[in-house]
């Protein structure tokens, strides 16, 4: 159990896009969570999602990628002064590596639109459409330094009907997204 005297465990957010993970993770902390999200980390300056940082007031870090090692290294000095030692990937579309993820003891987390192992990486709606799969869903696993493979923490099953479309199935598993990720959170950093 983590220890928790009067202050919320401080978590990072990492995205790249859209942001409405990170928009279902703050709205879940501000109710009665053991979190709090302290930090947004956008390696996309345009990224819809920093306006839901700027609107509840969230330190945020926008940097470039195209040097890989010094932009971690940037983060990490961040998260060190701020004491966040947990992370949640929510769109972020990069890979982090493995000297950066070797300073997390398993809390780097990510959610991926599918029922994992099956169909790592993009297009993932599309790819399960084309193979007429009954189900989908989505995964929410630890991160290793190789795309969408760490441990399976939590899933959610979505059925894919006959009528789906690639925007309909991934609709109905974004709803699912926003439930289970921060469920899932909540559930690893009262059982660290
Ligand atoms: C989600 O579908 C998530 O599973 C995947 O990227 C998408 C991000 O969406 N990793 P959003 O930026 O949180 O709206």
């Amino acid at each position: 159990m983590v220890k928790l005297i009067g202050k919320k465990n401080k978590i990072a957010v990492f995205i790249s896009g859209r942001g409405s993970n990170l928009k279902s993770l703050i709205k879940f902390s501000k109710k009665n969570s053991t979190f709090e999200i302290s930090f947004v980390v956008s390696d996309n300056k345009n990224a819809t999602g920093l306006n839901f940082t700027k609107m509840n007031k969230i330190q945020q870090l926008v940097i470039n990628f195209k040097n890989k090692k010094l932009a971690e290294k940037k983060i990490l000095k961040y998260l060190n002064k701020k004491k966040i030692k947990f992370i949640a990937l929510a769109g972020f579309m990069k890979i982090l590596s493995k000297s950066f993820i070797k300073n997390f003891n398993g809390t780097i987390l990510n959610i991926h639109p599918s029922l994992l192992p099956k169909y790592k990486g993009l297009n993932t709606h599309k790819r399960v459409l084309k193979n007429k799969e009954i189900y989908s869903g989505c995964t929410v696993h630890l991160v290793t330094e190789k795309l969408d493979s760490g441990k399976i923490l939590a899933q959610k099953k979505v059925r894919v009907l006959k009528n789906d479309n690639e925007i309909s199935l991934s609709k109905k598993i974004l709803k699912q997204e926003h439930l289970l990720y921060p469920k899932t959170i909540e559930k690893i950093l009262t059982n660290l």
